[in-house]
């Protein structure tokens, strides 16, 4: 036979193939391999040209490619037409339904109330800053003027990784790195995990959030630590809440304060944060001249903020995943 006559077998061998197209898979796998695999039979056929003359060879190669486009064509053809059937043999199948729309994730309230507060204080000249959420007793404690023998350095408080390395308590310790590293004047926000060993409750967690801030400057005053965090209160939970700011105590401030929020559905005050003027001897810890400088310094309750913000009665919706809880925060 020549090479015309094979091609015309191949081609006739072919379209009697694919006029019964199989609907299984490994069927039409088999099918493409007969012809256009590798070793098939279109292939068998180029590799017999090298029994041809010089001069027979080019007709002959422009003959098998046009056989095995037309091949490959008409294979894929096939392949659209039997995918697209399958769907238009449904009887049922009413392509103008409106699709099924994905399910769309959302973002989780706590990232949503962190991202709030970074931008509010942000807004006023904040910058953000991040530090160990494990560290040594000296800058979670010492360095803060914490005595040797205060309750919060207890077990029972504390997560302790080595007998001097512990969970951070809360984001103060890096109001110390920070100072450490940098000269004042410096404005920051450090938002962070902290961990207590807590019972756990409705209302507290063996680990939750903060956002310290600390400004130190010259002739920096009660006044405006006061300003700032009624303006962010005013901010955060709009311009109607009440606000108040009680006297408290913390070893690394004086005078302190907490800020207290009034809760409409509990009906009581709730406190949300931690403030002061920076003690002189957390100043003399980091080598701030405190004749010179002074700073204020708060930390507030991520989890506290987004539970009276978003009206949540639980801290543990927050670390459980449960997507009936999540979906409501679209
Ligand atoms: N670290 C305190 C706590 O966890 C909160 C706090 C109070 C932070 C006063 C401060 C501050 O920076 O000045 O309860």
């Amino acid at each position: 036979m020549s090479l015309k006559e094979n091609i015309d077998s191949v081609r006739s061998d072919f379209l009697a193939d694919i006029e019964s197209f199989p609907n299984d898979a490994q069927d039409i796998e088999n099918l493409r391999v007969k012809y256009l695999g590798r070793k098939g039979l279109v292939a068998g056929l180029f590799s017999s040209m090298g029994n041809l003359s010089a001069e027979e060879r080019p007709q002959a190669g422009q003959l098998l490619n046009a056989l095995k486009n037309d091949l490959s064509e008409q294979f894929q053809k096939k392949m659209d037409e039997n995918n697209s059937g399958a769907q238009t043999q449904d009887p049922y199948f009413d392509a103008t339904l409106p699709g099924i729309a994905p399910a769309l994730g959302s973002m989780h309230p706590l990232e949503r109330t962190l991202q709030e507060i970074k931008d509010i204080f942000i807004s006023i000249g904040f910058h953000v800053e991040y530090g160990p959420e494990i560290d040594d007793d000296y800058h979670n404690f010492s360095a803060l003027n914490f005595p040797e023998h205060h309750p919060a350095r207890d077990m029972q408080d504390t997560f302790f990784v080595a007998p001097d390395t512990v969970l951070r308590t809360h984001t103060s310790n890096v109001q110390i790195h920070l100072m450490e590293n940098e000269d004042p004047p410096i404005r920051h926000i450090v938002p962070g995990r902290v961990y207590r060993n807590e019972a756990i409750s409705f209302k507290s967690y063996c680990l939750f959030h903060q956002v310290e801030g600390i400004y130190v400057d010259k002739n920096v005053s009660f006044g405006e630590l006061k300003g700032v965090l009624e303006y962010f209160v005013r901010q955060m939970f709009g311009p109607k809440v009440k606000m108040r700011f009680r006297p408290s105590f913390f070893p690394f401030t004086e005078p302190s304060a907490e800020v207290d929020i009034w809760s409409t559905e509990r009906n009581q005050w709730l406190e949300i944060l931690g403030c002061g003027m920076v003690d002189p001897a957390v100043f003399d810890n980091v080598g701030y001249d405190s004749s010179i400088w002074h700073g204020y310094a708060f930390g507030m309750g991520v989890e506290r903020i987004a539970m009276l913000k978003y009206k949540i009665d639980d801290i543990r919706h927050f670390y459980q995943g449960d997507v009936r809880f999540l979906r409501q925060f679209k």
